[in-house]
């Protein structure tokens, strides 16, 4: 894990952009206008995570760059676009990187022929994928590929992790660990708000099996994405991603099988087709599903993707915790065809890397010593404290959404200050996911956490509560820290909760500010243009 190279697309955060409906009493250039200056205001202040590969045009907006906003919104918002919009529509909107590129320079490269593959949006999953295949469809890439489509992304710096200790009780649906690393000697600097992005390896195991499916020993040369050949061992664990794989992988599967039903079905997965089996298939299904399958390793090695950092929000104050950095990962682990599927960066962070000699170490466990380094890189965010300590501050942080909080809050009790601040936190069970209970029970004593509002999901014998409905309760205090000039911070699930929670802030003001619907939203509109309505969600 010693061989550290730029890689491409940059990361900028997203920037979650308020949009003027369709109804709202605004002639259609009005509209255009102020979604336009509503684009630019929220690109901006996303600015500082190292050159966004493909900042926006200034005249331009992008009004379905909203990780929140569902894909039939999107793609209806970019209708009547340039192909490139379009497509960029269709991407989830979270510029994690994942793809090699943001949102929108992979839909670019799309357009222009650059980029063949129409699978890399890793959060997007098949949605995006399907909606990427009709659209190129509609309008075929051009034929002849730009020289440099991809753009240079930010230097990985190798980082030591310390640590990571479980935050989930025994007992609990979830593994989240709070994970420790060094930044010493790294260069690397972060206020709170910020993400850190960490290329962890694969699954050693899954590696090995890979290899053993293919028949190979390990130490074949195999071309890797930046061009370096590398053993198959090394590469397959530290430079290709082996979990998804891409069309290009299943055709070149479908050409090297021997077994004509074998290559008819991987056609079938090609094509997207719904009744392909084995659906979600990693490297290994694909290896073990289709034996007859066996193209050289040089080949299928330049047939995947190469494997790219994870962004996790930072869960630490430097004042607190000088020179070390601390995350909150929540550990992805699923059943799929009686294999265990674990999330490449959030396994290896949790578990996987505490003890590379003895193998798997049992989810639950507690901190160990650790020698690992990891590429990592910084991502300045947009999402900063306010500068006057007198602005009081509501932060809604359910499950791992809690990350910039507890960063918040470690870097005022570390400032000695006191008040106006509120948090929202839940999660499923009191008893096993209070994440960080002690240190918010002593911010509540202490003072530095005014107000505390906790949720539970699924706590036993109570009904489901969430962050919204705690809002919903306090409607009347809430409202009251508005109007003295709060600033409201949101973290965690894009998909469902930050939407949510969206809603339930503009019947706030329609209930309190005795708004209707479209006051309500030019009240939030105007919150988000002043800075005062944050979002980091994912
Ligand atoms: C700005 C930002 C901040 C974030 N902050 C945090 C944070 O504070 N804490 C946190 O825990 N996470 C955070 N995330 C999410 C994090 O970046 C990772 O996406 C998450 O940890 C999963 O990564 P992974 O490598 O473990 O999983 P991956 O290997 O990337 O898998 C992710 C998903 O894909 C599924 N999957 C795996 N293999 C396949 C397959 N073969 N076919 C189809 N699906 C498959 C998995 O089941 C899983 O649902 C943040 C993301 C962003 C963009
Ligand atoms: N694939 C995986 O294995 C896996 C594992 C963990 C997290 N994730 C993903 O990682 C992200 C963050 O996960 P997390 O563990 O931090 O927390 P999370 O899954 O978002 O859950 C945190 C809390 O939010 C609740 N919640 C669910 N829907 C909500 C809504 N619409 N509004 C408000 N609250 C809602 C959950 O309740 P309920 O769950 O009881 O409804 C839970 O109490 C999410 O996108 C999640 O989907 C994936």
């Amino acid at each position: 894990m010693n061989a550290i190279s730029p890689i491409p697309g940059a990361f900028p955060q997203p920037a979650p952009v308020p949009l003027i409906p369709e109804t709202a009493p605004f002639s259609a250039e009005q509209r255009a206008w102020l979604n336009g200056f509503l684009a630019g205001l929220y690109g901006g202040a996303s600015a500082g995570g190292g050159a966004p590969a493909a900042a926006p045009e200034p005249e331009e907006d992008f009004p379905w760059h909203d990780p929140a906003m569902g894909l039939d919104e999107r793609l209806s918002l970019a209708a009547g676009k340039p192909p490139a919009r379009r497509l960029m529509a269709a991407m989830a909107q979270l510029d994690c990187g994942q793809c090699g590129y943001v949102c929108q320079s992979y839909a670019e490269a799309i357009a222009n022929g650059a980029e063949a593959s129409l699978s890399l949006c890793v959060p997007g999953g098949k949605a995006t994928q399907k909606a990427l295949k009709a659209l190129v469809a509609e309008a075929p890439a051009a034929a002849a590929p730009p020289p440099a489509a991809k753009a240079t992304g930010p230097a990985l710096v190798p980082i030591r992790m310390l640590a990571a200790h479980a935050l989930s009780g025994a007992g609990s649906a979830k593994d989240v660990r709070n994970v420790v690393l060094d930044l010493d000697g790294s260069g690397l600097r972060y206020e709170p708000g910020d993400s850190l992005g960490l290329l962890a390896p694969n699954d050693p195991a899954l590696v090995e099996a890979c290899l053993a499916a293919l028949g190979a020993d390990g130490t074949e040369p195999v071309p890797c994405p930046d061009g370096t050949p590398r053993p198959a061992r090394e590469a397959f664990l530290s430079h290709l991603a082996i979990a998804r794989p891409l069309d290009r992988t299943l055709d070149l599967l479908a050409g090297a099988a021997h077994d004509t039903g074998e290559a008819a079905m991987l056609r079938k997965l090609v094509d997207g087709d719904d009744d392909a089996e084995p659906a979600d298939a990693d490297l290994l299904d694909l290896l073990e599903h289709f034996p007859s399958a066996r193209p050289g390793i040089a080949d299928l090695a330049a047939s995947l993707p190469g494997l790219k950092p994870r962004l996790y929000s930072i869960a630490s104050s430097p004042l607190a915790v000088p020179g070390k950095v601390e995350l909150c990962v929540s550990v992805v682990r699923a059943e799929r065809r009686g294999r265990t599927r674990q999330g490449v960066a959030s396994s290896h962070l949790g578990f996987r890397a505490l003890s590379p000699a003895e193998g798997h170490a049992a989810p639950g466990d507690d901190e160990r010593t650790l020698s690992n380094l990891m590429p990592a890189y910084m991502q300045v965010s947009h999402f900063r404290l306010p500068e006057s300590a007198e602005t009081p501050v509501i932060m809604c942080g359910p499950g791992t959404g809690i990350a910039p909080f507890r960063a918040f809050l470690q870097h005022r009790a570390a400032q000695g200050l006191k008040g106006r601040t509120w948090l929202f936190f839940g999660d499923q069970k009191s008893s096993t996911d209070y994440l960080f209970r002690e240190e918010i029970e002593g911010w509540r004593a202490d003072g530095t956490l005014e107000r505390l509002s906790l949720a539970w999901s699924r706590d036993p014998g109570t009904p489901k509560t969430y962050v919204q409905d705690r809002m919903k309760e306090e409607a009347a205090d809430l409202w009251r820290w508005f109007q003295d000039g709060a600033r409201f911070y949101i973290c965690g699930d894009a998909s469902r909760m930050a939407k949510d929670v969206d809603t339930t802030l503009r019947a706030i003001a329609m209930s309190e500010g005795r708004m209707d619907a479209d006051a309500a939203r030019d009240w939030i509109v105007a919150l988000a243009r002043q800075n005062r309505y944050q979002r980091d969600v994912y």
